[in-house]
């Protein structure tokens, strides 16, 4: 972004760390390779250290206060340090915080998400999300004998080779033929074996989903498809994506696997139900743990049967230190019990005010911007239309540079906005909190309508 250079710079300069921020990341920049333990974390420079969280703000080192989108990518969604959790973790702690033993409380977790989640008949409880998609695609393997996997391009699964296989930041020149993309490697010295044991899919292609996976069906195990995927835009799956999905996986013995580690918190009974889709295995993580490390597989009882050791070694033997660990166990049922309806209908009226208000301040601007997104979650967009994946949300260096400037206006006002990722609202916000979120939008675009004519569109 170019223009009104000093009102962009005082923006910037706002937005940035404070002191504490800086010597903080200085001190980290000894014993980290980049100063961090995640490449997820926002730097602008620096990143901003977190003092505490309370409700829907956090608070920095320096004392500023900003009310928190990013809810740890998604994950608290009744915000930050929620009194049920807080007070059942604290009796936990009391008595004991992991025993090799199992403990009540994973059995009670793993009830409410049997009641609670379509096709969730049992489940295996882990530590992460990339866990709990790692054992679901093993799983498939498992049951089915084979050995590939279909994923969605761009689409983000977490840290499991397969799964990782054209994940996003794959740049344009790796992305290959529209109508057969490429299995594009997301680090250096990613096997080729991997590579080719991953067919890659765009998200709403209902023509290359069918043609893909009928022609890779004898060695595919899943299909593993996130029903909304941020990363390929954060808009609504067409429903005949869905059924050609499903319909194809069926016919061949292709399982499906919904990984919902992201989108279980688009409604009580999670994405997949709201989208039509219906999965042999869902994948959960974040909202399920209450603010604690968890991820849990979930899904039909035959397919579940690969984890069951009863009768001796089984056809996925599935462990971990502290999988269903009891502290993870007790902040998820807290959390996942004040979970209920009303609480969701809570998040959808907001959220849907949210995006309507920034949808009509940007047509009222005419600018070349969007917001995608349901129930709790938004995102905005460098481009006048609504992307349909992750082709089509992937932004140009003007629209790139549009949406930093985007993050650093609201962090200069207050505000954590992801930056390039879905936004999330948490249980406690207001009414009021949303009306600031779209003044300080309003602002935004009173500031730079002149540049957002410029945003480059993607060719
Ligand atoms: C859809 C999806 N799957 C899996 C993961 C990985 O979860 P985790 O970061 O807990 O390993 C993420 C993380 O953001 C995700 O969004």
């Amino acid at each position: 972004m170019t223009g009104s250079r000093a009102t962009s710079n005082r923006t910037s300069e706002l937005a940035r760390a404070g002191q504490g921020s800086k010597d903080s990341f200085a001190r980290a920049g000894l014993v980290f390779p980049d100063g961090t333990s995640r490449v997820t974390i926002e730097r602008d420079p620096e990143p901003v250290y977190i003092e505490r969280g309370s409700g829907s703000y956090v608070f920095d080192i320096d004392g500023r206060r900003f009310l928190d989108l990013n809810c740890n990518f998604t994950t608290l969604i009744h915000g930050h340090a929620f009194a049920p959790v807080v007070e059942a973790l604290t009796d936990q702690l009391r008595r004991g915080s992991c025993f090799a033993n199992p403990t009540r409380g994973e059995i009670e977790l793993a009830e409410l998400l049997c009641d609670r989640i379509p096709r969730v008949d049992r489940v295996r409880f882990v530590n992460t999300g990339t866990e709990a998609v790692l054992f679901a695609v093993k799983a498939a393997r498992a049951f089915t004998g084979r050995r590939k996997i279909a994923k969605l391009e761009g689409v983000c699964h977490g840290a499991y080779d397969w799964v990782e296989v054209s994940q996003a930041a794959t740049p344009p020149d790796n992305w290959g033929d529209p109508a057969s993309p490429k299995s594009a490697p997301f680090y250096r010295g990613m096997p080729q074996s991997v590579l080719d044991e991953v067919v890659v899919l765009r998200f709403n292609d209902v023509e290359g989903a069918r043609r893909l996976l009928s022609l890779h069906a004898r060695d595919l195990a899943a299909i593993v498809l996130d029903p909304m995927p941020s990363r390929g835009g954060l808009t609504p799956p067409n429903p005949e994506f869905i059924a050609a999905v499903q319909q194809t996986a069926r016919e061949n013995g292709v399982l499906v696997i919904a990984d919902e580690v992201l989108n279980l918190r688009q409604g009580f009974e999670g994405a997949a139900a709201r989208y039509g889709l219906v999965p042999d295995l869902i994948t959960m993580g974040k909202i399920v743990g209450g603010g604690l490390p968890i991820g849990a597989i979930g899904g039909r009882e035959d397919v579940m049967k690969v984890f069951d050791a009863s009768t001796g070694r089984p056809l996925l033997p599935q462990g971990g230190t502290f999988s269903a660990n009891p502290l993870s166990m007790t902040a998820g049922l807290a959390s996942m019990r004040h979970l209920d309806h009303e609480a969701f209908a809570h998040l959808e009226v907001l959220g849907n005010f949210v995006r309507d208000g920034i949808g009509r301040a940007i047509e009222k601007k005419g600018v070349s911007l969007c917001v995608t997104g349901a129930a709790s979650l938004f995102r905005i967009h460098p481009m006048a239309q609504a992307p349909i994946d992750y082709r089509d949300a992937f932004p140009t260096a003007s629209g790139a540079a549009v949406m930093k400037e985007l993050t650093r206006f609201f962090a200069a006002h207050g505000i954590i906005l992801p930056y390039g990722a879905a936004a999330a609202l948490s249980t406690p916000m207001t009414r009021a909190d949303a009306e600031i979120i779209i003044e300080v939008f309003e602002g935004f675009l009173d500031r730079y309508q002149d540049h957002l004519e410029g945003i480059e569109v993607q060719k």
